[in-house]
């Protein structure tokens, strides 16, 4: 599966993620918004990758000073409409099209919103170069003291290295759908999803040349018995990282 596959799919499931909702009705963004609420100031620039409807940015410059805000996504069925009264700027593009078309060091903060796990390649290892990459460009486009944050799932196993879920998920969703039905009930046909452990999420950020700075967990609750043998523990983790001296330690894409 490559990105032409996962923006297709998007195209056509756009109508079950995009959010029919009023800005005042949102409550699921409080954290994200108050870190870069009490951060930000006039002048501050976010760019979400991989923002889908865009609600998120229209949140940000609704309750924060935050005075650009810009978001890309790879669907053009996910993103606003012409006809949409939005307030961010919106450009069709995906993540791993390097390099992104912005200017270096213009922006405060970067966000990934359940995105990373959706860019994927032949192996589980490719795909993990291609989110490093993608990391490493997002620092690359941080002004100084500029935040990246990273909102995923990442799911815990008991019975081996905590990659293994992962591992499962991945060559389960690439060969054998069902025993990633079973792993992950979120798991949908036809879109391969490459999650990562926490301390690789961590790992990775600090390679791009970031320091994560805060992390918030929200457990999920397990449901079936294969789930709860297979995965301990299944979390939306968000990591704030900000932008280091030390810079990159592996080479970009
Ligand atoms: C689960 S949705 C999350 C949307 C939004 N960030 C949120 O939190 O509501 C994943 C989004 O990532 C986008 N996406 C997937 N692969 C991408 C890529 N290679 N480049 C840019 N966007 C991508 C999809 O089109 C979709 O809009």
């Amino acid at each position: 599966m490559d990105e032409t596959e996962v923006g297709a799919y998007f195209d056509t499931a756009s109508s079950e993620y995009t959010h029919d909702q009023e800005i005042d009705g949102i409550d699921f963004w409080p954290t994200v918004d108050g870190f870069i609420d009490q951060r930000c100031s006039a002048g501050d620039r976010v760019l979400e990758i991989g923002c889908g409807d865009g609600l998120f940015l229209e949140y940000v410059l609704e309750r924060t000073d935050v005075s650009e805000a810009y978001g890309v996504d790879i669907s053009t069925a996910m993103l606003p409409g012409p006809e949409e009264d939005v307030r961010a700027r919106y450009l069709q593009a995906s993540a791993t099209d390097l390099p992104l078309p912005f200017e270096p060091e213009s922006f405060d903060y970067v966000v990934f919103s359940d995105v990373l796990h959706h860019l994927v390649g032949d192996s589980r290892s490719h795909s993990r170069c291609k989110v490093q990459a993608v990391l490493v460009e997002a620092r690359n486009l941080l002004r100084e003291g500029g935040h990246l944050i990273v909102k995923d799932i990442y799911h815990h196993s008991p019975v081996g290295p905590d990659e293994l879920t992962s591992y499962a998920i991945f060559y389960g969703l690439k060969h054998l759908t069902g025993l990633a039905s079973l792993v992950d009930e979120q798991a949908t046909d036809g879109l391969l999803v490459s999650f990562y452990t926490e301390d690789e999420l961590v790992e990775m950020l600090e390679q791009a040349g970031t320091t994560v700075v805060r992390k918030e967990v929200e457990r999920m609750p397990d449901a079936s018995l294969p789930r709860r043998v297979l995965i301990e523990e299944s979390a939306c983790i968000r990591l704030y990282a900000e932008k280091n001296h030390r810079g990159p330690t592996v080479d970009g894409g």
